[in-house]
Order: structure tokens, then sequence, then C-alpha cells
């Protein structure tokens, strides 16, 4: 038996976090797919291909290896056996990924690991389309909104935490471009599923998000 949270929203609206801390609570494997994406973007630079060249990202998936791990530092992003925890966050991949992610192969291969990864668990899984696509039938289905300024604003401190030098204007230059690309994307398009629950964290504080989205899942019979 397993039970499935999928967690959906735009850039930096927190999903990231709360995840993190709804999972650690009722003891859910958190799964971040945008990590996954990520990964993708990364090889692309590693590799000097350019995002025109789509057949050349395609034909890399087949020797993509991406694994999440628990360590003492805690949670790691490993592709092809190295640790890519930070590079993943990096201006240059953030700059690129929305559009690696627009390609329907690079989509299929990530779903496909993505459903892999849960399958059989308890599991809390961030993204743009799980509750649409993912898993349409996920137990419970939160839909997490906030400001595109809000958003620029949270992830600038959260750069700035990581050493990662970016200005606010350019972030918020970011995050509403790749809100327009996640919103027209011919698949996996970021959009509320019909049953899923809208959140608007403009104006909460992550512990009463993580509050909020407890006590949903909960009315659900999800004890952790
Ligand atoms: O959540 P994030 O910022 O790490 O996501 C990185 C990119 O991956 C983002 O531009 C949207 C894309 N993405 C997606 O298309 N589908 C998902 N399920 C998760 C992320």
């Amino acid at each position: 038996m397993s039970f499935v949270v999928a967690i959906d929203g735009p850039a930096g609206s927190g999903k990231g976090t709360v995840t993190k801390l709804v999972g650690d609570k009722l003891n859910l494997i958190n799964i971040d797919t945008g990590a996954t994406y990520r990964c993708v973007a990364l090889e692309t630079l590693n590799q000097h291909i350019l995002l025109d060249e789509k057949e050349k990202i395609v034909s890399i998936l087949d020797d993509i290896e991406i694994e999440f791990v628990n360590t003492d530092e805690g949670k790691k992003v490993f592709l092809n056996g190295n640790d890519v925890t930070t590079k993943i966050r990096s201006k240059e991949v953030s700059q690129i990924v929305a559009q690696v992610s627009s390609i329907i192969e690079v989509r299929l291969k990530m779903v496909d690991l993505q459903r892999r990864l849960a399958e059989g668990k308890n599991v809390i899984m961030e993204g743009r389309d799980i509750g649409t696509y993912v898993f349409p039938n996920a137990d419970v289905k939160i839909y997490l909104d906030a400001s595109a300024e809000e958003r620029a604003n949270r992830r600038f401190k959260q750069n700035q935490e990581a050493g990662i030098e970016m200005d606010y204007e350019e972030i918020l230059k970011n995050i509403k471009m790749r809100d327009e690309i996640d919103k027209n994307k011919e698949m996996g398009a970021l959009k509320q599923a019909e049953d899923a629950i809208y959140l608007d964290s403009t104006h909460l504080t992550i512990e009463q998000v993580v509050e909020k989205i407890i006590e949903i899942i909960k009315e659900k019979g999800f004890e952790g």
C-alpha cells in the first residue's frame, strides 16, 4: 500500500521547503521532481549542447543516472555518481531548465523515473504536473501558490544562504519567464488539478503552510 501527496505550484512558491518539513514530520519520502529536470539541464551544459540542439539533448537521456541519497549532511542528488546537489541550483542551470523540461522525450523519461522512485512507498512529491499527470490518483493534491514578487524574494534569500550570487531583479525576471514557459508547456504544463486544494502562501509563514498541509493529509486518514 502506498500513500501519495502531490504538491504542485510555480517556482519559489515554497514547495521545496514545505515538502521537506511535512515529509519529515509524517515520515513520507520526499521526492523533488524539479531536481530530475535540473540534472538533465546540467548534463546539457556539461556536454556543451545548445538549447536548440534538441536531438542531442534527447540522445544524452540514456546515459543519465539520477539518484537521491540520504546522507548525514542531508539529502543529496547524484548525477552519474557525482554529487550535484549545489550545481543543479546554479544560475546557468536555472536559466535553461524550463526549456529543457519542455522537451517531450525528457518529460517521458523523467516521469518514468519519478513513478519508479515512488513505487510502493508513502511519498510527498513536489513539481508542476504531479497531481495532473504523474499521479492523477494521488491521495492528496495541493496547489501551492504565491505572488511572483514574494517568490522572487524567497528565492533571493535561499540563494544568499547557499552562497549563490544573483540579484533580486534578475531572479524576478527569471521567475516570470519560467512561469510563462511552465504554464504553456505542450506536455506537463503547470496547472491546478481539478481536485487539488489551492493554497496561497503569499502572506503565510512556512510553519502555517506546513500546519495546513498536515491537517489536510490527516483529514484523508494518513497519520504518519
Ligand atoms: O521546482 P524547480 O524550480 O526546481 O523546477 C525546475 C524546472 O523543472 C522548472 O522550470 C519546471 C520544471 N519542472 C517540470 O516541468 N515539471 C516538474 N514536475 C517539476 C519541475
